[in-house]
């Protein structure tokens, strides 16, 4: 068994300190550039019914049962697997499948850091006053080639990697514990500032009357359902390294279901403050990089103070976006520290270069494309499948509920039967019709 065995000390520090850095990983691009789209096209405020569910449900069954395994296990995301199939005499299987999901965090983290570094990029073009007076679109489209944007990509990394190598408490907490509380800020700020603009009635309009028939169509739940998993950071992987980082006093269901309040918060939040200026300049709403890099920069060219708001907008982009980016990093991490390493410092510094160097060679639109597409739409929610199911039917429902139990008193009977006959179900759903839809 692993459990006691670890060598790692460095915790969160509170329960805040926890909650703040899940909400650093689960509020990021899924946020800003898919939601606002996703909630105007799929139904307005009707789409927030089934939006709601799933993140109630997973994040109640899904966020705990992955923060309790790591707790459990107090191992990252392979040695949680091992953990798991130790308990039936199959730690080598363990060890081995764990290595998919942890991979699956690698792999989002690569194209990550890619879009970060544009934002990067589009950020300079505000500041320096460039990207006021040039087309959007001819000067993104300078840094979309090969090797486009080497330098914007090396410096996100490597402010990633100076937080990770400062470890748990010094580095992932303390920077969450600004950044996050900066992002919300900045966001609600512009989200005011843009409800005076004239003509911002349409994007509330876009995003808020109802369109119920929407929710007769499947696709209108199932593309809740995708959103909800993504937003969550739910992958089997970097939440359950977080979890293996609290103490015992923390009420993980509580903490789990503020993440999930946070993360909601935060994306009607970017609903908010991006499609009613979208709307008031007359331009269509879209999602993904058109959205953040076309569409926004054309709407801060004509907006007053345009500047200023582009800069709190791309710096904004940028916390959420690296606060996620630390997570995603911190699996690798935490699995070269503990099992090759010892030292914080390198395998902080290994994982970086690792995630810098491959992705430099997809730095291309089409490349970084197709790799995000394949991590999102078969490592991830098999990452997710795999977590839930490692949880609920190999650990098991009694071994969880212990672990919950500790710091939250007597768990509900109910919540086993929804994770092991709802919420495992769901996650397998998501992956078949992913692979069906081609992404969600
Ligand atoms: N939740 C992040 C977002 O909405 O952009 C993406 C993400 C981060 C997914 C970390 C998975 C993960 F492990």
């Amino acid at each position: 068994m692993k459990e006691n065995i670890s060598k790692r000390n460095d915790n969160f520090t509170s329960s805040l300190g926890f909650v703040l850095a899940c909400v650093g990983s689960a509020v990021g691009l899924g946020n800003i550039w898919m939601f606002p789209y996703r909630l105007g096209e799929y139904g307005g405020a009707a789409f927030l019914i089934p939006y709601l569910i799933f993140i109630f449900l997973f994040g109640w069954v899904g966020l705990s049962a992955e923060f309790g395994l790591g707790r459990k296990s107090k191992s990252g995301t392979v040695g949680s697997y091992e953990y798991c199939f130790g308990k039936r005499g199959m730690g080598w299987f363990g060890k081995k499948i764990g290595w998919i999901p942890l991979l699956g965090s690698l792999g989002i983290a690569i194209g990550y850091a890619i879009i970060l570094g544009w934002v990067l990029r589009t950020l300079w073009g505000f500041v320096s006053g460039d990207l006021m007076t040039a087309n959007p679109g001819a000067y993104f489209g300078a840094i979309l080639g090969d090797f486009g944007s080497v330098p914007w990509h090396i410096a996100v990394i490597a402010m990633t990697c100076a937080i990770l190598v400062s470890g748990v408490s010094n580095g992932i907490e303390k920077a969450n514990k600004i950044l996050m509380p900066s992002f919300f800020v900045l966001f609600l700020g512009m989200a005011i500032w843009i409800s005076f603009l004239p003509g911002s009635g349409a994007g509330y309009e876009f995003l808020f009357v109802p369109q119920w028939d929407k929710l007769l169509n499947i696709k209108t739940w199932i593309m809740a359902m995708g959103q909800a998993f993504f937003s969550l950071s739910i992958s089997g992987s970097s939440m359950i390294v977080y979890g293996s980082y609290i103490k015992k006093d923390v009420n993980i269901p509580e903490a789990s279901l503020r993440t999930a309040g946070f993360d909601t918060c935060a994306a009607m939040i970017s609903a908010l403050a991006i499609m009613p200026a979208v709307f008031a300049y007359g331009i269509g709403a879209g999602s993904g990089p058109v959205l953040v890099f076309l569409t926004l920069p054309k709407v801060f060219q004509q907006m007053p103070f345009g500047q200023f708001f582009a800069i709190i907008f791309f710096v904004a982009v940028l916390f959420a976006g690296i606060t996620s980016l630390i997570n995603l990093l911190e699996a690798p991490t935490e699995h070269l520290q503990e099992n090759f390493t010892n030292s914080r410092k390198a395998a902080s510094i290994i994982t970086c270069v690792v995630s810098l160097v491959v992705g430099i060679f997809i730095e291309s639109e089409p490349k970084v494309g197709a790799w995000m597409d394949f991590i999102s739409v078969v490592i991830v929610p098999f990452g997710a499948v795999m977590g839930a199911a490692t949880i609920y039917y190999i650990l098991g429902w009694d071994e969880l509920r212990k672990e919950l139990e500790i710091g939250h008193g007597k768990m509900p009977e109910i919540f086993g039967l929804v994770g092991k006959y709802v919420y495992v179900p769901l996650t397998i759903i998501i992956m078949v019709l992913g692979l069906m839809y081609g992404g969600l």
